[in-house]
């Protein structure tokens, strides 16, 4: 009964609220002081998941623990300032999760960037950094997880990739880049990984309404962060393999996204 009820909640996009759910499993979560990453800290810890929650911004993570104490009281909440791309940083981090928690259950590829800028446009630097966080910073995240996973015999990785990676979009190429080359990433590893009792979760989010996307002029189907992260949660909860969030409309849109023309496409503003 519970399942349908969750996979109801994520076709609609509905609250599929689950009590209870984490059981004291703990979660390894990049990119928490804002949007999508900050509401699935709030969900997972209403679910009972002990967290090690990171970003640049550390204030952010400050405010974001005190809001968490504030309905889990007794909640291990573990909040340290990490860039990914400083990657003996993070797997440092990720080491210094499993003393403090005690393991870590559940490791998620979050954090990242997107900037908006033509091939050849003069913003190669835009272009590095996007590769550097969306690829490296995630990578090596999913690295210091597997690694460990490995190690202790099981384990549960997520990567927040994105309905852009699918299809390259006009004026996102490295942010479309980055997220298809996570994608693939993550696809490999379950290959590797086929066999042993480590899940990979690839989760491509369409229009969530966060900074990164505040200013676009056009957000077709957004959805908002606490929505998105209710619906991230539920499919984590069922160790999905690949999915876009939510499925619907994106399930469908993202495979029509790969028919159109590119002369179409370049209208898309
Ligand atoms: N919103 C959408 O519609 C949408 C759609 C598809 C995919 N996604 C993906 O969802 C994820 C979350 O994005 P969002 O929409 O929630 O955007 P957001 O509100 O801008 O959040 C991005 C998060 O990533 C962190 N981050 C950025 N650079 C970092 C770095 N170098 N090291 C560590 N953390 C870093 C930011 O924290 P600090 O700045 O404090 O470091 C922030 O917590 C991203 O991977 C994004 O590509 C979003």
């Amino acid at each position: 009964m519970r399942t349908r009820a969750v996979r109801r909640a994520n076709r609609t996009g509905g609250a599929g609220s689950v009590p209870a759910s984490g059981n004291g499993r703990a979660v390894f979560l990049t990119g928490a002081s804002s949007g999508i990453g900050r509401a699935l800290a709030v969900e997972l810890a209403r679910r009972g998941y002990r967290l090690a929650i990171s970003a640049r911004r550390e204030e952010r993570l400050i405010t974001l623990k005190e809001e968490i104490a504030s309905f889990a009281p007794d909640l291990h909440v573990l909040a340290r300032r990490l860039d990914v791309t400083d990657t003996g940083a993070l797997f440092a981090a990720f080491d210094e999760a499993v003393a403090e928690l005690g393991g870590i259950d559940i490791a998620i590829a979050n954090a990242g960037v997107a900037t908006r800028s033509e091939v050849g446009s003069g913003e190669f630097e835009h272009a590095k950094r996007t590769i550097e966080v969306n690829v490296i910073g995630a990578m090596a995240t999913v690295d210091a997880a597997v690694r460990y996973f490995r190690e202790r015999g099981s384990g549960h990785v997520v990567g927040i990739c994105s309905v852009a990676g699918m299809r390259g979009l006009p004026r996102s190429a490295p942010y479309s880049a980055s997220k298809a080359a996570l994608a693939t990433y993550l696809e490999a590893a379950r290959s590797e990984l086929v066999g042993t009792a480590i899940d990979v979760t690839v989760i491509h989010p369409g229009f969530i309404a966060t900074e990164m996307n505040a200013d676009l002029p056009r957000r077709p189907f957004v959805i908002d962060a606490e929505r998105g992260a209710r619906i991230i949660a539920n499919q984590i909860e069922r160790r999905v393999r690949v999915t876009t969030a939510p499925v619907i409309p994106w399930g469908i849109l993202s495979r029509l996204l790969k028919l159109i023309p590119s002369r179409l496409l370049a209208r898309v503003r």
